[in-house]
């Protein structure tokens, strides 16, 4: 159960209007996903994931932003075990990075999820381009087709096309679910349930938030709209739990994406404490004032508990708004609940700022321009 410290006023007519274009709108699936999810896909999902396990040491997830932040964050937090290690590839531009993780693979069996909505995106592209040269190489043709997953649009988009054409196995990312909401999708279940976590637990954490969810998140929006409208315009994610630092990068996006746009919207930032009291702290304490503070209160040891209390104390004397997301369990079921609270505030907090929480224009005009540079040669 995920419980919030703030009362701003609710303005009940408004938030009944907000719910309702949000859960019509042509990107608004994600709202009741938890509870109608596709059980055919799901059984896949998880056969897939037993293959992947009995034949691969390595399953290399191929994808950037939202095709690959929220299964990190899970698999970072919840640290399960699984004879396949998951690896990362295809979410920068980095060719030193590329090389480290075709470097790790070696010669070890692999299979590789290649995650993209579009298919089109540069990144995951070239990535995976280089890891199924490596699969031919080592399985050949039809050795290496079989060990490639593909988590892509339903009907089009390059990926798509030759997922089709080589037989790849196919997995979809629904049509009314963008990137940033879709960690509960194929997107996420299958690397999850390879990395060996509990995708029942999470999903049914996430389906009973799908009720409960309504009253914090709503709470935490309006509450975030009053502080940017006094000119709080950077909002500080503050977790006590360093496995969470990818957990903060998805909240990023999640935030940054949906809501910064029409000149609109509050700046997410993140931090892991007590680590970044010795960065960060001065300034947080003391530094210009235009900051409020979120803290994710997971449930943690005596100890560390101490940190969090000192910090809302010290941080609301030195004139920060200090907001607490109380989270009850630090489990697959409390990260469902919290995914589905984070998406939900997310999309009522930039329909008050007035702006689509479900497109990303500013993105677009990067992968644009960056198309026609590297066109150029
Ligand atoms: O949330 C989003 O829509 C974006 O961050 C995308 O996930 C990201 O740009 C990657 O796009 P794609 O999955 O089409 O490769």
């Amino acid at each position: 159960m995920i419980s919030v410290n703030c009362s701003p006023e609710v303005d009940g007519e408004k938030l009944g209007k907000i719910l309702k274009e949000i859960k019509h709108d042509k990107m608004g699936g994600w709202m009741e996903l938890p509870r109608k999810i596709d059980m055919g896909e799901f059984v896949r999902i998880k056969e897939a994931a037993a293959k992947i396990k009995e034949e691969s040491e390595y399953l290399v997830c191929i994808g950037i932003g939202g095709s690959y932040l929220g299964h990190k964050a899970l698999i970072e937090a919840l640290r399960p075990e699984s004879e396949t290690k998951i690896i990362y590839a295809g979410n920068s531009l980095s060719r030193r990075e590329l090389e480290v993780a075709l470097k790790e693979v070696g010669d070890h069996d692999f299979s590789v999820n290649v995650i993209s909505k579009s298919g089109t995106t540069l990144e995951p592209a070239i990535a995976f381009n280089e890891f199924k040269k490596k699969l031919i190489e080592k399985y050949g043709e039809e050795g290496a087709f079989a060990r490639i997953y593909a988590t892509t649009d339903a009907k089009e988009g390059a990926l798509h096309d030759e997922a089709v054409a080589n037989k790849y196995t196919r997995f979809v990312v629904p049509d009314d679910i963008g990137g940033r909401y879709s960690v509960l999708t194929a997107v996420g279940l299958l690397p999850l349930a390879v990395a060996g976590v509990d995708v029942d637990k999470l999903l049914e954490g996430a389906a009973e938030a799908v009720g409960t969810a309504i009253e914090p998140a709503s709470k935490y929006a309006f509450m975030r709209y009053e502080l940017g409208q006094k000119g709080y315009d950077t909002e500080v994610f503050a977790s006590f739990e360093p496995a969470t630092m990818y957990f903060n990068e998805w909240l990023k996006q999640l935030f940054g994406e949906s809501e910064g746009k029409g000149k609109q919207g509050i700046f997410p930032a993140a931090v892991i404490y007590s680590t970044d009291l010795h960065s960060l702290g001065q300034f947080m304490q003391d530094g210009r004032r235009n900051l409020f503070e979120t803290i994710i209160d997971y449930p943690t040891d005596e100890q560390n508990q101490k940190v969090v209390k000192a910090v809302r104390v010290a941080h609301t004397e030195g004139g920060i708004p200090v907001l607490d997301i109380k989270v009850s369990d630090y489990d697959e079921k409390g990260f469902g609940e919290l995914i589905y609270f984070f998406e939900l505030s997310c999309a009522i907090s930039a329909k008050l700022f007035g702006v689509n929480p479900f497109d990303q224009p500013g993105v677009e005009a990067y992968k644009n321009e960056l198309k026609k540079l590297m066109a150029e040669g």
